[in-house]
């Protein structure tokens, strides 16, 4: 009998769930979106219980579409480093802080000198505290909500929340620990040490799993609501960025990955650990149990071009209604037949501050060059242009560290924004490499998690095995004509920040 596999991915814009059978087959795909609250400029939380209503309303799309009786295990993805923290029943206690949420600056230096300094807070976790980790945020609502932090048993991410509310079981896994700035990434523990050094409570972190372990079962209840069988193994899972790697089948390879969701991941699956010399990239646990990961993140990568399709308002919304096509493809055809370097027009996307290549919190984004011939479609190309440009600064910044295994012939790439074709493009051409996608890349997360409740629930013995199912796609190649084009912009771009940041700034 043929198998199949959930895989859910809790995203920042909504969640996406994806049916897959053991041929690698995707047989449904379903988006369900939820709001995004920002109390305060730089600041951004979401409720887990919309996260939950949303999974909720997408199995009750998605498991009538297939035969439940196959279904065989199911996992989760999710947007990393957000802080869930649960009372004592297990009930929320605030919003979660997310990833992109720039509140804690003053926390990351104060844990960072508690620490003894940058160097000696890399031998406890081999990673900078980023504002965007889970660490700042616990400490930041010790400092400001007092109540709120003696209230906590414990703090999770948005994925484990999910798993959780399906099956009961309190932990977090590998991938997702490591986005504490609080974990042990070359022992695979929690850093106690450093987290008495700073002054957090050590029973508020969860167990962690390996991200192919099974965590509990579908319960009666669960079953009746969802319509998954009771008993269907629940799969740990692992933090988006990491596990949309792994879905695209770099496992161990020393290969390139990009993920462009919200934010644009450039990632390296490493067979070994690595040290992270001046805390520049992101080390992580990787979903292959005693592999690693090592990647570096720019924060608004789709989430610009989502931004910029946003700001538009209705005007855009009702003349792509009227063209009969979403108003990206509607977007992406003006974009189109304008010159690649939109015709000296530059943007730099650091809408939500910026982690990499630049690590600058409070960082704004800019467009650079204007003139009186550039249209709406020089704007949207130059926005897909910036982004990339970011991306390949992150790229530039793995191949010049030691990373040891990166080899850089071709770029495989996932997520929303690996869907448009001009995007693939663009990124072919700024990189100079072929880019490729695989079957299930536009799933991003979602894809990765199915493949990894596969080999929890036994349809394949490793993630490396699981892999031969995964199948290319397309290749786009870069075009030489365009080569020098971008080879100037790229000049360009990387002198703006740092000629303007004294401008590029929140007040
Ligand atoms: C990874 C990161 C982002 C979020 C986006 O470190 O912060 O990729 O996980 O969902």
């Amino acid at each position: 009998m043929s198998k199949i596999v959930l895989g859910i991915d809790i995203g920042t814009s909504g969640c996406k769930l994806i049916a897959m059978n053991n041929n690698g087959d995707i047989l449904s795909s379903i988006v369900e979106s939820y709001p995004l609250y920002t109390p305060a400029p730089g600041w951004t939380e979401q409720n887990p219980d919309d996260w939950w209503e949303a999974v909720l309303r997408g199995l009750n799309k998605i498991i009538p579409s297939i035969d439940a009786k196959q279904i065989s295990g199911i996992s989760f993805s999710g947007q990393m480093h957000g802080m869930v923290a649960l009372d004592c029943n297990y009930n929320v206690i605030r919003p979660a802080i997310l990833w992109n949420d720039q509140r804690t600056v003053k926390q990351c230096q104060e844990i960072m000198q508690k620490a003894g300094g940058l160097e000696k807070l890399l031998t406890y976790t081999n990673n900078r505290m980023l504002t965007g980790f889970t660490g700042g945020k616990i400490l930041w609502m010790k400092q400001n909500e007092p109540d709120n932090y003696n209230k906590t048993t414990v703090i999770i991410n948005p994925k484990d929340y999910i798993r959780f509310k399906l099956c009961g079981n309190i932990a977090t896994d590998v991938s997702d620990a490591s986005g504490y700035g609080l974990f042990d990434v070359k022992n695979i523990k929690w850093a106690y040490e450093l987290i008495e050094k700073i002054g957090l409570r050590g029973d508020i972190f969860p167990p962690v799993l390996q991200s192919v372990d099974t965590a509990g079962y579908i319960t009666k209840q669960i079953s009746s609501l969802t319509g998954i069988p009771e008993g269907v193994p629940v799969v740990a899972g692992g933090g988006d960025a990491v596990i949309s790697t792994t879905g695209l089948g770099l496992i161990g390879t020393g290969r390139v990955g990009i993920t462009l969701g919200t934010s644009g991941v450039v990632a390296l699956s490493l067979n070994g650990y690595i040290d992270n010399p001046n805390g520049m990239l992101q080390i992580s646990c990787n979903n292959s149990p005693n592999t690693w990961h090592a990647m570096g993140v720019t924060l608004a990568a789709a989430g610009s071009y989502e931004w910029f399709k946003k700001s538009l308002g209705n005007m855009l919304i009702d003349t792509a209604k009227q063209e009969n096509i979403s108003p990206f493809d509607y977007l992406n055809n003006l974009a189109s037949p304008t010159n690649p370097g939109a015709d000296g027009l530059l943007y730099l996307p650091y809408l939500t501050g910026e982690r990499a290549p630049i690590n600058d919190p409070n960082a704004t984004g800019l467009f650079a060059g204007i003139r009186s011939t550039h249209t709406l479609g020089h704007f949207a190309r130059a926005v897909q242009e910036g982004v990339a440009f970011s991306l390949k600064q992150v790229f530039d910044l793995i191949n010049s560290s030691d990373t040891g295994n990166s080899t850089s012939d071709e770029i495989v790439i996932a997520g929303g924004g690996a869907k448009s074709p001009l995007w693939r493009q663009i990124f072919a051409d700024i990189f100079n490499l072929p880019v490729k996608t695989v079957y299930g890349s536009a799933e991003g997360g979602s894809f990765g998690a199915a493949i990894v409740a596969g080999v929890g629930c036994g349809i394949w013995d490793s993630l490396k095995n699981a892999a031969s199912i995964i199948k290319p796609q397309s290749t786009t190649l870069p075009n030489p004509l365009n080569l020098p084009i971008y080879s100037k912009a790229y000049e360009k771009y990387l002198k703006l920040y740092p000629a303007l940041s004294d401008f590029m700034h929140l007040d």
